[in-house]
């Protein structure tokens, strides 16, 4: 009998640690280790959200863990590999995770790379598909079941999703491929009151963009600040987003303060697009 009390009290004991365990706030990020995924991550990790971070390159994975917990000490991060040139590491990376601990996904998917030239041939169409759109969303198809309910998922798309942009041909279709995904996935998981949204950004001033328009400062002779001043003269707020503006939109929809947002897409541009 007392040998049965004893038993009891262990197994009660190691329930109350694994609910502790599983009732904690863990935010999976894929592409992390990107400018637009760190930022994220240490503003979920400012939150005092639990991370579980994802990407392709260990080195690159293991500097942004280290970087996190010496930052924010509070914070329990996990770390996975996944490659989305690789489905195999993403069947490899949900075994390594327990069943209903995560409270969120912030999926970031890599740069959609098409040719801007004409029709991209069926091989290179195949390749980006694969890796911007089937493999981020077998992350979805294969972590699903390590969500807990009422929990929330966000897409990273682009602005392209919602109004045609003339420099980005063919992206469009991928970002697009996604507004049809998230209103999918909103209606296949709302039984489980797992929400699911996309956020459109427009152009978030991140090294890619800061290189890309100090180039084309040089090329038309003309400051950095002039360039910039042109490339914004279309958008109301006459300038690009930063990443806290991202993050701080991530952060309110994996919050219960959107309880009831669901399916969306949010434009992220600074009023850019003109499309109702
Ligand atoms: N920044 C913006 O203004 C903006 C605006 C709208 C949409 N977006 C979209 O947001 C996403 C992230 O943008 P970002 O600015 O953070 O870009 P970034 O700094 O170039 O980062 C790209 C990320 O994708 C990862 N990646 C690339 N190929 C991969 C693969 N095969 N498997 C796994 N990971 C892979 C990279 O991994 P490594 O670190 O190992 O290279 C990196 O973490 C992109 O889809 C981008 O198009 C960005």
């Amino acid at each position: 009998m007392k040998r049965k009390i004893e038993m009891m009290i262990v197994l009660f004991l190691l329930s109350t640690f694994f609910s502790i365990a599983e009732a904690r706030n863990t935010i999976m990020v894929t592409a992390a280790t990107g400018a637009l995924g760190n930022a994220i991550c240490e503003q979920l990790a400012l939150e005092g959200y639990d991370l579980l971070i994802a990407g392709r390159n260990p080195e690159k994975i293991d500097d942004l863990k280290k970087m996190l917990t010496s930052k924010y000490q509070e914070v329990h991060v996990q770390s996975v590999i996944i490659d989305f040139s690789d489905t195999k590491t993403i069947e490899e990376a949900a075994k390594q995770v327990s069943p209903d601990s995560i409270k969120g996904i912030v999926l970031i998917g890599p740069r959609p790379l098409l040719s801007k030239n004409g029709i991209p041939d069926k091989s290179e169409w195949a390749k980006i598909f694969a890796e911007t759109f089937i493999a981020p969303l077998e992350v979805v198809r294969l972590f699903t079941p390590h969500l807990q309910d009422n929990s929330s998922i966000v897409v990273i798309s682009g602005n392209s999703s919602k109004n045609y942009m003339p420099s980005y041909p063919n992206t469009n279709v991928i970002r697009l491929a996604w507004t049809g995904e998230v209103k999918n996935l909103a209606h296949l998981f709302g039984g489980r009151k797992i929400r699911v949204n996309a956020i459109s950004p427009g152009v978030i001033l991140t090294r890619h963009h800061i290189e890309r328009i100090k180039t084309q400062a040089a090329s038309n002779n003309i400051t950095f600040e002039e360039q910039l001043a042109k490339e914004t003269a279309a958008v109301p707020l006459k300038s690009y987003g930063k990443t806290e503006d991202l993050g701080n939109l991530i952060s309110f929809l994996l919050s219960e303060k959107s309880a009831h947002l669901n399916g969306t897409n949010t434009l992220l541009d600074g009023g850019e697009s003109n499309a109702y």
